[in-house]
């Protein structure tokens, strides 16, 4: 079977949060490549239209709608739009996501709940809102975690917190939704270059290359690795894959955190 063949998701309808900027963004423009229809959804209306716009110049099919996943009445009428004007959605990428570095004492309740209503509540509006739009059997969700769900950070208790808990909704949602023919999945991806997270997490030259030391592969991951890996879960090629967390980190992992300064 050859999973990197042009037009893989021709006829496709595939919806993302966090799909304005990012790992989100980056995954959306090669399924649209791939002849996917992709639909972006993203907090901030200019950006949202801007990632549209960019996308359909390359002749391929894109919309958009300006959302924030914590909003569930907001992502039920985006995800309704989509099923009217695109038809039943193949597949789902929950990728948005809110970050900052703070220590637990330097970080207030509403600080941490941001965060988690982001990351783990938009996770889980996003798949109830979209269930009823799912394409059954069929349809492939993927939400993007971090090693933050396994590895105890310093300063990213709200990530940590957050990541855990996207990582155990998947597999619930494996086990429930998977009699109707949805898989659903996590991708783990390491530092990624070019995202606004690692902009914040290594702000300097210094922190970065610590980062790079801290991954076996000695380098930063780029979003065509995080794209790579969500073409395969999302193609014929993974059919009898479900409730599976993938790492793609360089092996970051295997030597625990070093991020953050
Ligand atoms: N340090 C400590 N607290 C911070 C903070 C920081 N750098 N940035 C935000 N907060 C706190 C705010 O002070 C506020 O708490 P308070 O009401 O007690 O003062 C709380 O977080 C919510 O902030 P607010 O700006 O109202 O919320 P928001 O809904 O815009 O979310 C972020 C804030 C930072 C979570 C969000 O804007 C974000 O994540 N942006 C970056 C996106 C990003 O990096 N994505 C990639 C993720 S890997």
């Amino acid at each position: 079977m050859q999973v990197f063949r042009d037009g893989l998701f021709e006829g496709k309808v595939a919806f993302f949060t966090g799909g304005t900027s990012g790992i989100g963004l980056g995954i959306a423009e090669r399924f649209a490549a791939l002849g996917a229809t992709v639909v972006l959804v993203g907090r901030k209306q200019e950006k949202m239209e801007a990632a549209v716009s960019e996308i359909r110049s390359r002749g391929q099919k894109a919309d958009g709608h300006a959302v924030d996943v914590r909003d569930y009445a907001a992502m039920e009428g985006a995800l309704g739009r989509t099923r009217e004007t695109h038809g039943e959605i193949d597949i789902l990428f929950c990728a948005a996501a809110g970050n900052f570095p703070a220590p637990v004492l330097g970080m207030s309740a509403n600080g941490f709940k941001a965060v988690v209503d982001i990351d783990l509540l938009g996770t889980f509006n996003t798949c109830r809102a979209a269930y009823q739009y799912l394409r059954k059997p069929g349809a492939s969700v993927i939400s993007i975690s971090a090693n933050h769900a396994h590895v105890a950070y310093p300063l990213q208790a709200h990530v940590c917190a957050a990541k855990a808990g996207v990582d155990l909704l998947t597999k619930v949602l494996a086990m429930e939704w998977g009699p109707n023919g949805i898989r659903c999945n996590c991708i783990t991806p390491g530092p990624i270059d070019g995202t606004e997270g690692m902009s914040r997490l290594a702000p300097t030259e210094e922190s970065r290359q610590k980062v790079i030391q801290s991954v076996p592969l000695r380098r930063m991951g780029t979003k065509e690795d995080i794209a790579n890996l969500a073409v395969f879960l999302c193609s014929d090629a993974a059919s009898y894959i479900s409730g599976a967390i993938y790492q793609c980190d360089g092996g970051q992992s295997l030597s625990g955190p070093r991020i953050v300064g």
